[in-house]
């Protein structure tokens, strides 16, 4: 069994730092690895950055993440990447990693990904240039996280993403903005992999639960969302699906 504990949309500045540590400081009799799916920071200065790395860095287990769209705010996505990787955190874009747990492998492939919207309601890749370059993005986002997923060779697979990749994490939020919020190409990429469990952030007002029209189990792990530091869905048991097993009532 494989335990991961996640979260998103933590939004660290200097005022967040010490509201996670003490549910952090706990996890690693918990979980094996934390994933966090993007909006680390408020608005992606390398500071913030500072301040997401000493409340998120330095545990016991590995920390993974993704961006999001906060932390690209100042166009410093770069620097931000080098703090956290500097502070011994994985930072994946349109990439993977493979850990070693317990005589498992846990491989995982992440992306910030891209809105566009969803089946019946999603933006085409036709018209102005503007508009095609929206849908190319959603799509150059979602063909990359396809690739992540296919380049690992793992006992279970995990897709982490800021932007949704199913309308069902979304209930909760204005039918009118789920365009901005995540889009089927993602969906499609994870079906297009042996993916175990799909995790994202971005959507607050979301709901947790969710799945790809192939099946795959999807967690929408937003804080506002969880409400808690961090959620723990175990893998490689006897359950078919991603399950919740601990909830950390320690956090805010
Ligand atoms: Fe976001």
């Amino acid at each position: 069994m494989i335990r991961i504990a996640a979260v998103g949309d933590v939004h660290v500045d200097k005022d967040v730092v010490g509201r996670y540590r003490p549910a952090l400081e706990e996890l690693p009799d918990r979980a094996d690895a934390l994933l966090v799916a993007g909006d680390l920071t408020r608005h992606g200065t390398p500071d913030e950055a500072r301040c997401f790395a000493k409340e998120f860095g330095a545990l016991a287990v590995p920390v993974v993440v993704v961006l999001g769209n906060h932390d690209h705010q100042s166009d410093q996505q770069d620097q931000v990447t080098e703090v956290l990787t500097d502070a011994g955190i994985t930072v994946l874009e349109s990439s993977a990693t493979v850990l070693e747990i317990r005589g498992h492998r846990l491989g995982i492939a992440g992306t910030k990904g891209f809105g566009g919207g969803f089946a019946g309601a999603c933006a085409s890749n036709f018209g102005e240039r503007e508009m095609k370059d929206f849908v190319g993005t959603s799509e150059r986002y979602a063909q990359a996280l396809e690739a992540a997923l296919n380049s690992v060779e793992c006992d279970a697979l995990v897709a982490l993403t800021h932007y949704a990749p199913v309308p069902e994490t979304l209930v909760g939020e204005p039918l009118e903005i789920y365009a901005f919020l995540g889009c089927y190409q993602l969906g499609r990429a994870i079906d297009a992999a042996p993916t175990a469990l799909a995790l994202h952030g971005h959507a607050h007002h979301g709901s947790e639960r969710g799945r790809t029209p192939g099946g795959v189990p999807v967690r929408n792990v937003a804080h506002p969302v969880i409400k808690q530091a961090y959620n723990v869905y175990q893998l490689l048991s006897d359950e078919v699906d991603a399950t919740l097993v601990t909830a950390n009532k320690t956090g805010f």
